[in-house]
């Protein structure tokens, strides 16, 4: 595991920022605490050379940065290096699958390593500030800004907000911004920036601790959320930022506002304006201003008339000044060898793409298709000869020569070129569609590739979707493919689960490649040619129908579950379930096949009884009982089975990936702290229910080896 950066300030460090802080103007300091693009009209370069400025944003081009800092760090008075910020989300020039896809990797240490190679890449054009990891918790696919997140779990997600963090910060001139804290992810009716109001328990449950691991991982500084938390906004909610941020975890870095979402209190219509939105921040303990002009505007003044001490303002330029000291800005640029354009770059966003492709059907081993049994292949869809819309939805300043569409890139692997047929079909926007070209092609067929989904311009910020469908035609499209009775294999590219459960239902196999990056194409070429075998598991639920959603695996009991017995009222109708649709989703977090099988088998819980103060101890073995190698991901999932608070069905506990050959069988070995079961007490504490809890050991969240142990 890539290991993160130490950096710990040393008292001469301590003077050294104190001593600069003595000899700034307040002009000086408000300039720290300021963040501008270039949407402004602004010239950057002198506001930099005056100090009116501390920190850029979304800047491409690298000789205006460059222009920028040396005006900061050769012509201001104090010589205070930038903040460079950009939003690094899934590569920077060489493009990863989204998170989301990166997320159904279960892999820990892929995704530090892809962390790495964006930031090198992102430190080369001279950005030291990375707007990731996004580690907001999604229940809702219809939040378009779910294909940034790690998905429904806040363990899965904990895990690679760690990996994302170390693997930025891995990198001297790089610091990581975890955002958008906190519950941004539960915007109601999965609307972007909607309301969100969720108790302080599902808060601090659900939605906190990756924002804690992140910090805990030495993320420098943090963003709050656009969004209100429970009636304030969080971008001057005292909860997030003082009680929890500061006084609970101690945290001693940078906050910086969301874009305008200073401006955006008089929206919110909690401040009357700029100026008091200004003075409300700058007391809840917002650092940086990141757009809206308020502290530029107001702060001098305020702190003039009295109406906020100049101490907050020192307090907020130590912030930032040490965040620019720690990572090394003051320092001559440190070198770096940009490994991300090698082979070895495009081998790992390859090997994200196959990882984070999950198989979430293949009825009668459909797949892989044999190249050698000269079968005639139809590929038929919008997404056959696609290329831009593979990347996904925050691509930055991406390589777009020599994309392989999924055309291409299976003829590639496939032996002749003969086999493989293709149409269009139709697109994404028009109702209409070539019917009778896509029908004769099919019908021709041995077997029918259909590429499907949604363009990446749907998915990501302010792109919610209330109808969770294919667009445009290709609904039509596909059922007529379905309906001739063909073998079809189903794959459909989408920056967030849909809604297809009639198409799924009808196709042969399914396959759910996201958007993976700029080797997508090449990768579901290589896994349903059998080049490669899929790994991929689930990081949210897959919905059948919108009316479902919020739909997460790790839901409450409530006092009439869907799939028990009690009253007579209660085993009529009168239980937790809709009247027109199924309780149960399309596809459940953590599924994902194979085209190995794995035998998960002898759990041997060493210490059932165990104390409250040790470890769960136990081994399990796996077996690759199929003829390929292949990788399972092992979860380990556990019920506190009567808590003093209302829990879930089951929570993941742990993971492990694993690969093996055919007939290969590993014992897996398993410590498990019991403060790993802890919930919460009525003052929201960490508290550990005694008695009886249930364990799975599972290649989904739907069914596992079950065993049952009990803590004293
Ligand atoms: C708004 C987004 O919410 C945030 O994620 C991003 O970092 C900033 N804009 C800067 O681009």
């Amino acid at each position: 595991m890539i290991e993160p950066a130490n950096f710990v300030p040393s008292s001469s460090q301590t003077d050294f920022i104190h001593s600069l802080i003595a000899k700034m103007t307040l002009e000086e300091k408000v300039g720290q605490m300021v963040q501008k693009d270039l949407s402004t009209k602004a010239d950057l370069v002198s506001e930099a050379a005056q100090g009116s400025i501390g920190a850029l944003l979304t800047i491409k081009d690298p000789d205006y940065i460059r222009a920028c800092q040396n005006a900061a760090k050769g012509k201001s008075r104090l010589k205070i290096p930038l903040l460079v910020g950009n939003d690094i989300i899934h590569g920077y020039k060489l493009t990863y699958p989204i998170p989301l896809a990166l997320a159904c990797s279960w892999n820990p240490e892929m995704i530090a390593e892809i962390a790495r190679q964006s930031a090198i890449e992102a430190r080369q054009h001279g950005t030291n500030w990375i707007f990731a990891p996004m580690v907001d918790i999604c229940r809702d696919s219809r939040w378009g800004r779910v294909a940034e997140s790690t998905g429904e779990d806040t363990y899965l997600s904990s895990r690679l907000a760690e990996a994302w963090v170390c693997g930025f910060q891995s990198l001297p001139q790089i610091a990581a911004c975890v955002k958008h804290f906190a519950a941004y992810g539960a915007v109601e009716a999965g609307r972007d920036y909607n309301t969100v109001d969720i108790s302080e328990r599902t808060l601090r449950e659900v939605y906190l601790p990756p924002f804690k691991a992140a910090i805990q991982a030495g993320a420098k500084s943090i963003m709050p959320s656009f969004t209100d938390l429970n009636g304030l906004p969080a971008t001057i909610n005292p909860l997030l930022l003082t009680q929890i941020l500061r006084r609970e975890w101690g945290f001693q870095g940078v906050v910086v506002s969301d874009y305008d979402a200073i401006g955006e209190l008089v929206h919110h219509r909690v401040c009357a304006n700029l100026r008091e939105a200004a003075l409300k921040s700058l007391l809840a303990g917002i650092d940086i201003d990141m757009m809206s002009g308020a502290y530029q505007g107001y702060l001098i003044d305020l702190v003039e008339n009295g109406s906020v001490p100049s101490s907050l303002i020192d307090d907020a330029v130590f912030r930032i000044l040490q965040m620019k000291l720690e990572i090394g800005l003051f320092d001559a640029e440190a070198p770096i060898t940009l490994e991300s354009q090698t082979n070895r770059g495009k081998q790992l966003a390859l090997d994200a793409a196959l990882q984070s492709t999950v198989l979430l059907k293949n009825e009668g081993n459909v797949l892989p298709i044999q190249p050698d049994r000269m079968q005639k292949i139809v590929l038929i869809g919008p997404f056959a000869a696609n290329t831009l819309d593979l990347l996904g939805c925050w691509t930055f300043d991406p390589h777009t020569d020599n994309l392989l569409s999924l055309e291409n890139a299976l003829r590639l692997e496939l032996n002749s070129e003969d086999c493989l047929l293709v149409e269009d079909g139709c697109d994404f926007t028009s109702d209409s569609w070539d019917h009778q070209r896509s029908i004769q092609a099919a019908k021709a067929a041995d077997i029918v590739v259909l590429a499907l989904g949604e363009p990446a311009a749907m998915s990501g910020e302010a792109h919610s979707r209330a109808h969770l469908n294919l667009p445009g035609a290709q609904q039509q499209l596909a059922q007529s493919i379905l309906a001739l009775d063909k073998q079809v294999v189903l794959i459909i590219f989408a920056g967030r689960p849909l809604c297809i459960p009639q198409l799924d239902e009808a196709a042969d196999a399914v396959i759910y490649a996201w958007h993976g990056g700029q080797e997508a194409a090449k990768a579901v070429a290589q896994l349903i040619t059998g080049k490669k075998n899929p790994s991929g598991k689930l990081a949210i639920t897959i919905p059948r129908s919108e009316g479902q959603i919020p739909i997460y695996y790790n839901h409450k009991s409530t006092g009439r579950p869907y799939n028990l017995k009690g009253t007579f009222q209660f085993n009529q109708e009168h239980r937790s379930i809709y009247i027109d649709e199924s309780v149960l989703p399309l596809y459940p977090f953590g599924h994902g096949l194979s085209y190995s099988s794995f035998a998960i088998t002898d759990l041997s819980i060493q210490n059932p009884h165990l104390q409250k103060d040790s470890e769960l101890v136990f081994t399990v073995k796996v077996r690759n009982t199929g003829l390929m190698r292949g990788t399972e991901v092992l979860q380990v999932y556990y019920q506190d089975c009567v808590s003093a608070y209302t829990r879930p069905v089951k929570e993941l506990v742990a993971f492990r990936r694993l690969e093996l050959d055919p007939g290969e069988q590993e014992t897996l070995y398993f410590r498990i702290p019991a403060s790993s079961f802890c919930t919460l007490d009525a003052a929201y504490q960490p508290y550990l229910d005694l008695g009886e809890y249930k364990l799975w050991l599972a290649s989904s969240s739907q069914q596992g080896l079950e065993a049952f142990f009990s803590i004293h």
